[in-house]
């Protein structure tokens, strides 16, 4: 059999198929202007645009940001319901233009703890753009990576108790196969913004190999021209996936 070296080559040339992002600094960028947290949102949710409409310029397929994660419960009840607030009408704002640009939109993350009216309007738009293909917009909504591995789990385990899946047939490409990612390829670059280097519990599998780059400036900041350079920086990294210059 013909050795497979196509991720084993050297300088890396092509621009990332899918970059995931953690937009963070939304917090940062508002208390710096004397404002309450939400104003940093509300501008944070204005850049998405912009970012989106950047990708198919850069050869980016794939577009996956993290919007709220498990465990941004955690903060007052008025910020998260402000952003409840905010994602019902970033969707309703932006559900036009989306569709008109080609844009096929998905939501990512548990969906049981979100009202009834925002996953009733994350449904519409997932059916409006279903059948685009310009770009694909990932949103991860209450998303965990740790929660959609115990998900994923436990659906892979009802498989098992039914007799759909054998035991012996569970290898590395069985898990992911029952994530809420199952039909998207691993991002090949993850980039956090505002200067914090974690990773937040955000594509924990799906970035076993990805690159990162982590930037200082805040997610309201975020441009078009920053997001153009980390693709271009991206593009001279050595991706080895475990093997060796050839
Ligand atoms: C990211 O910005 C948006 C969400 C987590 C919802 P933050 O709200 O975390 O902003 P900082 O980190 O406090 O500046
Ligand atoms: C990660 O940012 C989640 C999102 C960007 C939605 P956080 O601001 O919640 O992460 P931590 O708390 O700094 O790790
Ligand atoms: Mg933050």
């Amino acid at each position: 059999m013909a050795q497979d070296l196509s991720k084993s080559s050297s300088t890396q040339t092509s621009s990332p198929a899918h970059v995931a992002i953690i937009m963070d600094g939304n917090g940062r960028w508002a208390q710096l202007r004397g404002q309450p947290r939400l104003m940093g949102h509300r501008a944070g949710a204005k850049r998405i645009r912009e970012i989106v409409q950047t990708c198919p310029n850069v050869g980016v397929k794939y577009l996956t940001i993290f919007a709220f994660s498990t465990e941004n419960w955690k903060r007052t009840q008025s910020e998260v319901s402000g952003l409840m607030t905010l994602f019902r009408q970033y969707i309703k704002r932006e559900a036009r233009n989306l569709a008109k640009e080609g844009v096929r939109v998905r939501f990512i993350g548990d969906r049981v703890r979100l009202d009834d009216k925002l996953v009733k309007l994350m449904d519409e738009l997932e059916q409006l753009t279903e059948t685009n293909d310009r770009v694909h917009l990932t949103i991860a909504l209450n998303y965990g990576s740790r929660d959609e591995v115990a998900r994923a789990t436990k659906r892979l385990a009802h498989d098992v108790a039914i007799g759909k899946l054998l035991v012996a047939d569970i290898g590395e490409e069985t898990l992911p196969k029952y994530l809420d990612t199952c039909v998207l390829p691993d991002p090949d670059l993850v980039v956090r913004t505002s200067g914090e280097a974690r990773i937040s519990n955000f594509l924990l599998w799906q970035s076993a190999y990805s690159e990162y780059e982590f930037v200082d400036t805040l997610w309201p900041d975020f441009s078009a021209e920053i997001f153009e350079n980390i693709v271009d920086r991206f593009k001279s990294r050595d991706r080895r996936f475990g093997g060796i210059k050839v």
